[in-house]
């Protein structure tokens, strides 16, 4: 699906992208002191079509400089340099020169990530929407560097919303030889091994194999210093869902906000009441 303009998705990623736009919007709404940034590690092209109805939607990129209240800064990290060139061309509307800057290139590469953290302004509150197409692209590395890298005024680490790619990649490829290193490298120790070897044994329940592939992610951001570590199962659109949402923050207020955002029932814009209400439960 990658390289392609606007990049093809299936509804369950409309949905998640629904989901961000609810998070968002509430996210802004909390009052802060000081200048906020947004970082978004894994950008796309700005735009997607959903296969099947061929509804063109916004990507998280447009969503975010969208909101009602702005952030006064946006970094937006993306790979592909024809989705740069693409989400400079959509962006530029809702943007100015000083208040947005795209990089293109590997966000787990130390140079990004330098220029990356260049670019973020001095005692900000620090925001960072984590969404890797995959667990291989997402290093424990990378999760570090942004957690130790600044703090706002209060001593609030930045703050990690991660999209962790659970049902799709991890799960499926945890006994696969040739995914050791990639899953070593995505949790920055081998203790997953534990997990793997209970689930072989047939000592894990699949359910808890996942609860604890999370637990375990969710113990290192805690390591890092994060007072508030949580994660949410979202609103099941497939069964089980796809991926998982793992929270890093200083400040309890989030945790509300997950729920609020990923556990509703709710319309897509390919069907006729959405924008209307909201779906009944
Ligand atoms: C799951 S998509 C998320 C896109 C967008 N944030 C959204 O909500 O739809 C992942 C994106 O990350 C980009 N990507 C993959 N590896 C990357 C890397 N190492 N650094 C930066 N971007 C990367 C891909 O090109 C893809 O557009």
């Amino acid at each position: 699906m990658e390289g392609k303009i606007p990049k093809p998705i299936k509804k369950w990623t409309c949905h998640k992208l629904e989901c961000f736009t609810d998070w968002i919007e509430s996210y802004v709404q909390t009052p802060v002191s000081t200048r906020r940034c947004y970082i978004e590690l894994y950008a796309g092209c700005g735009s997607c079509i959903c296969k099947g109805t061929q509804c063109q939607i916004d990507d998280s990129e447009l969503r975010v400089l969208k909101t009602k209240t702005k952030f006064d800064k946006y970094i937006f990290v993306a790979q592909d340099p024809q989705d740069a060139i693409n989400l400079k061309r959509l962006v530029a509307p809702y943007s100015s020169k000083s208040n947005l800057e795209i990089i293109a290139g590997n966000c787990i590469n130390e140079k990004i990530t330098q220029e990356l953290f260049d670019l973020i302004p001095r005692s900000a509150s620090s925001f960072a929407f984590i969404d890797p197409p995959g667990y291989r692209r997402l290093r424990w590395s990378t999760i570090k560097k942004l957690a130790k890298h600044s703090m706002d005024w209060k001593g609030h680490k930045m703050e990690l919303l991660i999209i962790f790619p659970l049902e799709m990649a991890l799960l499926r490829n945890l006994t696969r030889p040739e995914c050791q290193a990639s899953i070593t490298r995505l949790y920055g120790n081998r203790k997953w091994q534990e997990i793997k070897k209970g689930k072989l044994e047939g000592k894990i329940r699949p359910g808890k194999v996942r609860q604890k592939l999370v637990e375990l992610f969710k113990a290192g951001l805690k390591g890092l210093g994060y007072r508030f570590v949580t994660d949410f199962s979202p609103r099941r659109l497939t069964n089980p869902p796809i991926y998982h949402i793992i929270l890093a923050s200083d400040s309890d207020s989030r945790i509300k906000m997950l729920g609020d955002a990923w556990g509703k029932d709710r319309y897509l814009p390919c069907e006729l009441l959405y924008g209307v209400k909201d779906k009944p439960s």
